[in-house]
């Protein structure tokens, strides 16, 4: 056996379909008692420990008794730099932007700051089982930097890109539009592709971005064709209104993108809650993917989320799950997952704890176009894991006094109190490419 093999017992659990489409038990899969191997960052076996047992019976095994296993979290939408002003008072979406988010955005022009954030950033991320993300930065290139070197040094998959603002937004985080389009252009040729980073072009949203800076982030889009488009859409009622003033010719805010060519299938939309039927209809014929953002939609009043139209069968679309911070209010995918679950009672629906986890995991991998390389446990993907302790404070361990599951409906129970309940206290080890993180 090589050095770099290792070797996990636990209960896992993971995702071979969609929930919300197949059943639970031909969506959800759970073994009790299983084995992960895991050979230079990748998977290499993984089956139950009867089965594999044998082949491996004279290495190491670690062994998490009590625990539950699950693939690496991924968030399909978080502004690391709005980290430091988490929790910031009274506003809703145009004034919080102007009062909070664009002033502290204006410090990631310094790059010693930026690569600090950044670093507490992502340490905070795994702190709470999140290996992969979709990260929005400022308009300066040295906050880029800062995330990627970063995320390189502790071998995280981060997607990231230069935010684009031309416009309507104080002077100090305006950009030149073919500066903006020259430094994205440079940097999805240094970082895209490179390690695990991938590079996203990034318009903040149309309303601060003219429509010449538009057209050339569509240019980018037709020049690169496996970059991403990262974006907000149609999070609160008077960013509509005023996009609608902005763009005039436009037949809706979706439009917008779509006539500068940047619905695709490699497109992440946030928010998407003030949308009508004829938008979701396009976004699934396109693939659009979006990016649900519960504790921001609540923190920031901006509205109920109507995942159930988005995983219809009729209109079908790419969803995951994302925590928004600083407009969402917690780093805690489970904290993310109990506010969808509010969200969804609030509509008179519901979302079972397999959903939540789905839309964290393969959801949000089908939705990167990325569920070769990561989501769950199928051999060859890379090995981001997380092992969760059922019973990591005093009242989770009151509600559930046996952390083992024998079985999906003894596990429906336990997992969905974790989801309500539980926090980054719940994360025993987050594993990047087979390697455990050490947290400080
Ligand atoms: N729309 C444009 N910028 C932002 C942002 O920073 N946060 C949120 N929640 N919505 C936005
Ligand atoms: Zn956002």
């Amino acid at each position: 056996m090589s050095s770099s093999t290792k070797i996990i017992r636990g209960s896992f659990l993971d995702f071979v379909n969609d929930p919300f489409y197949q059943s639970e038990v031909d969506s959800v899969r759970y073994l009790p008692d299983g084995l992960l191997v895991v050979e230079n960052g990748k998977i290499k076996a993984f089956g139950t420990y009867e089965s594999l047992k044998e082949q491996y019976a004279n290495d190491e095994i670690t062994s998490y008794q009590d625990k539950l296993i699950t693939p690496g979290l991924i968030d399909l939408h978080v502004h690391y730099p709005q980290t430091e002003m988490i929790a910031a008072y009274g506003e809703q979406l145009m004034e919080w932007l102007d009062q909070y988010t664009f002033p502290t955005e204006a410090k990631f022009k310094d790059r010693e700051y930026a690569r600090k954030i950044a670093s507490f950033f992502l340490d905070e991320l795994l702190r709470n089982g999140t290996t992969t993300a979709v990260v929005l930065t400022t308009i300066f290139p040295q906050s880029v930097e800062a995330i990627f070197t970063e995320a390189q040094s502790r071998q995280m998959r981060i997607i990231a890109g230069q935010m684009l603002m031309t416009r309507n937004a104080p002077d100090f985080l305006l950009n030149d539009a073919q500066t903006a389009y020259a430094q994205t252009r440079e940097q999805i040729q240094q970082w895209h592709g490179l390690d695990r980073l991938l590079y996203a072009i990034t318009p903040r949203f149309a309303i601060t971005s003219t429509p010449e800076e538009l057209s050339l982030a569509g240019k980018l889009k037709a020049e690169f064709a496996d970059v991403y488009v990262h974006t907000h859409l149609a999070e609160n009622v008077q960013e509509v209104q005023f996009t609608a003033e902005l763009f005039p010719e436009s037949k809706d805010y979706l439009n917008v993108y779509e006539q500068f060519d940047l619905i695709g299938d490699r497109t992440i939309l946030a928010h998407c809650v003030q949308l009508d039927d004829s938008a979701f209809a396009r976004l699934s014929d396109a693939g659009a993917a979006i990016a649900f953002c519960p504790t921001s939609n609540l923190f920031l009043g901006s509205g109920l989320f109507k995942l159930d139209q988005a995983k219809s069968t009729q209109t079908p679309i790419k969803v995951g799950l994302a925590t928004d911070v600083g407009g969402g209010t917690s780093l805690s995918q489970l904290k993310t997952m109990s506010d969808a679950y509010k969200i969804m009672q609030l509509q008179n629906k519901s979302l079972s704890v397999f959903q939540a986890f789905y839309l964290a995991t393969l959801g949000a991998a089908k939705a990167l176009s990325l569920e070769d390389q990561i989501g769950n446990f199928e051999l060859g993907k890379e090995a981001d894991f997380v092992v969760w302790d059922l019973q990591a404070t005093p009242l989770m361990k009151l509600r559930n006094p046996d952390p083992k599951s024998k079985n999906l409906a003894e596990l429906t129970e336990k997992a969905f109190a974790m989801m309500i309940l539980g926090d980054e206290r719940a994360v025993t080890a987050t594993y990047v490419a087979g390697e455990a993180v050490q947290f400080s």
